[in-house]
């Protein structure tokens, strides 16, 4: 039986997902933080969908958690053909400000928990190909953010790290997509922010459903990029165009309504 392993799988995006592809008859493995939540999730999805759904708990900042979970995986003999690395957290404020705790669980979610689940799961796609991995980034990626420079740092390496990884794994059945939400308001921090953003970054909101669907579509059909909401597209095209001093202001003005 294939299985499709979701990180963040209890809120937001990732529980979207979750839902998404239970309707797809996929059969799920759900990864959150140790709460009640998840495994409430796989018990509904389960019995909703009639698929297989099973729950793991762990703090992926923590070190040998993604061996751990792919360890799990092999024992209980799970056969993954789809990935998706979606936990993940962001903030905003100065970057002197952040205690090492913070810059350090950034970094060991963010960058390390992906880049390690991938890799101890790369050999398991490649023998249950054709399979699929979706690693979720941020339109904050397409430039350096004052007032959010590691969140988008972190970001732009997972951008870079997924689409050099497509081309790895293409020869191998392995379908590679790099997601890019923009704003959507699904834990209170992101609410706040929505919220203290103004009408231009009230404009381009998507829920975590839609964000959710088009994401997984646009994996499954083999697209390098899933970029959510047709005026992130635009407001993306249109950004290319503008000299890089222009849109650093721009990023700092925005940055200043959460300060
Ligand atoms: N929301 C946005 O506006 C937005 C925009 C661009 C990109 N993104 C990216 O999209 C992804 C999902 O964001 P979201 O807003 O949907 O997230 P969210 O609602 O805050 O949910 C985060 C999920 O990750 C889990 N999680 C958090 N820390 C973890 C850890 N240390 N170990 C294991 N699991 C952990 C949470 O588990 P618990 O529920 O158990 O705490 C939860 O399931 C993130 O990578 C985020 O950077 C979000």
């Amino acid at each position: 039986m294939k299985y499709t392993l979701i990180t963040g799988a209890s809120n937001g995006i990732g529980k979207e997902m979750a839902i998404n592809c239970a309707s797809r008859k996929m059969n799920l493995i759900l990864v959150s933080l140790p709460n009640e939540k998840v495994g409430e999730l796989a018990s509904e999805l389960a019995a909703t969908h009639s698929v297989s759904a099973e729950f793991y708990e762990c703090n992926l900042t923590e070190l040998g958690a993604a061996q751990k979970l792919y360890d799990w995986t092999v024992e209980k003999g799970f056969a993954v053909n789809f990935l998706v690395n979606n936990a993940g957290f962001g903030g905003v404020g100065a970057f002197e400000k952040h205690d090492t705790g913070y810059i350090n669980a950034m970094l060991d979610l963010n960058v390390k928990a992906t880049t390690l689940l991938t890799h101890f799961f790369i050999p398991e796609l490649k023998k249950n190909a054709p399979s699929y991995l979706l690693n979720t980034s941020s339109m904050a990626a397409n430039f350096p953010v004052p007032y959010k420079s590691m969140y988008a740092a972190t970001k732009i390496y997972v951008k870079n790290f997924t689409l050099a990884l497509r081309e790895e794994l293409k020869e191998f059945g392995v379908c590679v997509c790099l997601l890019q939400p923009g704003a959507t308001p699904t834990n209170q921090v992101v609410k706040s922010q929505i919220e203290g953003g103004g009408a231009m970054a009230k404009i381009s909101v998507l829920s975590a459903q839609e964000v959710a669907a088009y994401a997984i579509d646009r994996t499954l059909r083999n697209h390098a990029k899933a970029i959510p909401g047709f005026k992130n597209r635009m407001s993306l095209a249109a950004a290319k165009l503008l000299p890089s001093s222009v849109k650093m202001k721009l990023a700092v003005n925005s940055a200043k309504n959460y300060e």
